[in-house]
C-alpha cells in the first residue's frame, strides 16, 4: 500500500486548483440511467470513488466512457441488463445506493445491496426506502439486498417529509419523482450544493424541479427524459481542505475555482480564527492574518452550517491553535478517528461522545499516522504540512477516494510531500 511522507517546510505560497465535487459526480452519473439518451459530464473529478461507480453503471448495462484523463465522462443508459448493484461493488463505496432511485424510475425494479457500515457510523438507508415507498415502490430487504418494484403503471408523485435530514435520501427520492407520475413535494430536503447541481442537470435533461436548495422540492413527472451535457459544481469539501493547508502553515494560497457561496459557514470560522479569505477573479484566496490563529468552537450540521465533511480538517487547524476548541459532530456517531493519530503528533484532544475539546500546543511533531476514513486521511495530511519532522501516513487508498493528485497540488505551494509506491 502506498505511503505520504510530509516534512514540515514553512509557509505556503501559490495556488490549487480545485476539481469537481466527488458528492456530485457520485449522484450526477446515476442520473444517467434515467434516460436512453447519453449524458456527459465535464470538470468530472479524477477519483477512485468514480472509477467504482463507473464499474457500478456499467455492471448494469450503462456504457460509461472517460475521456480526457476521466475528466469527461460519456454514458448512455439506453441498454440496462436488469442486474442487480452487487455487494462486491457497494460494499466498497456507499454511494452505489443512490442507483436505487434512477433503476425503479427507469425499468419498475431494482435489486441493490445494502451498503454496510463503514467507518464513520452505521449509515442506515431506511429513509431511502421509505421515501421510494411513498411513491409507491415496494421493497423487500432479502439476503443482504433490497429488492424495490414499482406499481404496474410506475411509481406515483407523493408528499414526503423526511423526518431527518439525508443527503443521499433526498437525491434518491429526486432521481425517482422526475419520472413518477405527477407531482412529489420533497419537505425537510437536503440543501447541499450537489443536490442543486444534480437539480440543474436533471432540467437540463427535461425534468420539471422547483426549489432545490431550499428544504422543500417540487417535482412534476415527466414520461422520459433527453440527455444533456452538464459540468459538475466545484468541489467544496477539497475547497475548504485546501484552504486549511496556508492556514495551518501560514503563508498566501489562492484555490482557483473556489467560490464562497459553497463555504460560508466554514469561512465565518475561519475568519474568527484569524484567517482572511478574499474573492478574487479565479476563486479564493486565503492568508493568515497573523503569528498564531485562534481557537474557535465548531458544530457540524446540514448545509449552510459548517460541513462534516470539513471537521477532521477544522480539528488539524486546532491543534496548534491559541486556546481551547470544541468540536461537535451532529451528522455521524463515530467521526473523530483522526484525534487518536493527531495525538500521536502531539495534539491534546479528549474526546467525549459527539464533542471533541482540542487545547492548542506551539507545534506537532511529525510521526508515522494511520488514515483511517477519507476525511481523516487529509486532516493528517494537514497536521504534518506544519510539523516539525517528517509524518510517514500509511492507508493513503482511503485519501485517493476523494482527492486528486495531492502531493503534486501541495509540493507546487511549497509543501515537502511525495508519495510512496506500496508493495
Ligand atoms: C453524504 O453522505 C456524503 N456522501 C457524505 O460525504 C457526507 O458526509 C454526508 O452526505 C453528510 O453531508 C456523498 O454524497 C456520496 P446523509 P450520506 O444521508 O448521503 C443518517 C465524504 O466524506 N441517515 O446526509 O450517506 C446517517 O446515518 C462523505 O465525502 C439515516 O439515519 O449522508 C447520518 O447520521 C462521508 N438514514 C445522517 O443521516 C438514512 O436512510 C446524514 O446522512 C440516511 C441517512
Amino acid at each position: 500500500m502506498d505511503q505520504i511522507i510530509v516534512t514540515g517546510n514553512g509557509p505556503l505560497d501559490g495556488e490549487i486548483p480545485i476539481a469537481g465535487a466527488k458528492n456530485a459526480c457520485l449522484t450526477l452519473m446515476p442520473a444517467a440511467l434515467l434516460s436512453d439518451e447519453p449524458l456527459t459530464l465535464t470538470n468530472a473529478p479524477r477519483l477512485s470513488d468514480i472509477r467504482t461507480m463507473t464499474a457500478l453503471l456499467q455492471s448494469l448495462g450503462a456504457e460509461v466512457a472517460a475521456l480526457q484523463g476521466g475528466q469527461v465522462l460519456a454514458m448512455a443508459g439506453h441498454a440496462l441488463n436488469g442486474a442487480r448493484a452487487d455487494y462486491d461493488i457497494v460494499r466498497k463505496m456507499r454511494a452505489s445506493i443512490l442507483v436505487l432511485g434512477p433503476l425503479l424510475a427507469r425499468t419498475g425494479q431494482a435489486v441493490v445491496s445494502l451498503p454496510g457500515g463503514c467507518a464513520i457510523g452505521a449509515r442506515p438507508v431506511d429513509l431511502h426506502l421509505a421515501a421510494l415507498e411513498a411513491m409507491g415502490a415496494e421493497m423487500e430487504l432479502r439476503d443482504g439486498y433490497v429488492h424495490a418494484k414499482a406499481p404496474a403503471g410506475g411509481l406515483r408523485g407523493a408528499v414526503f417529509e423526511f423526518p431527518l435530514v439525508s443527503v443521499g435520501a433526498t437525491e434518491n427520492a429526486l432521481m425517482a419523482a422526475v419520472l413518477a407520475r405527477g407531482t412529489t413535494v420533497l419537505r425537510n430536503a437536503a440543501r447541499e450544493p450537489e443536490i442543486a447541481d444534480l437539480a440543474r442537470c436533471l432540467r437540463r435533461m427535461g425534468a420539471r424541479i422547483e426549489g432545490e436548495g431550499s428544504a422543500e422540492i417540487t417535482v412534476e413527472g415527466v414520461d422520459r427524459l433527453g440527455g444533456a451535457t452538464h459540468p459538475v459544481v466545484v468541489d467544496r469539501i477539497e475547497l475548504g481542505t485546501y484552504m486549511l493547508a496556508p492556514a495551518i502553515c501560514g503563508g498566501s494560497v489562492e484555490c482557483l475555482g473556489g467560490r464562497i457561496d459553497l463555504v460560508g459557514a466554514f469561512c465565518e470560522r475561519l475568519d474568527a480564527a484569524g484567517i482572511s479569505v478574499s474573492e478574487t477573479d479565479r476563486g479564493l484566496k486565503v492568508e493568515r492574518r497573523n503569528g498564531r490563529v485562534a481557537a474557535v468552537d465548531v458544530v457540524t450540521e446540514p448545509f449552510p452550517g459548517f460541513p462534516t465533511d470539513l471537521q477532521a480538517q477544522m480539528m488539524a487547524l486546532m491543534c496548534t491553535a491559541e486556546g481551547t476548541s470544541r468540536l461537535e459532530e451532529r451528522i455521524f456517531e463515530n467521526r473523530f478517528m483522526h484525534a487518536p493519530e493527531l495525538m500521536r503528533m502531539g495534539a491534546r484532544i479528549e474526546v467525549h461522545g459527539g464533542t471533541a475539546t482540542v487545547t492548542g500546543v506551539e507545534r506537532l511533531k511529525g510521526a508515522p499516522v494511520m488514515a483511517t476514513d477519507l476525511r481523516a486521511s487529509v486532516s493528517l495530511i494537514l497536521a504534518a504540512l506544519a510539523a516539525e519532522g517528517e509524518t510517514v501516513v500509511s492507508r493513503v487508498y482511503h485519501l485517493d477516494r476523494g482527492y486528486e493528485r495531492v502531493e503534486e497540488k501541495l509540493s507546487a505551494v511549497g509543501a515537502k510531500i511525495e508519495r510512496v509506491r506500496g508493495g
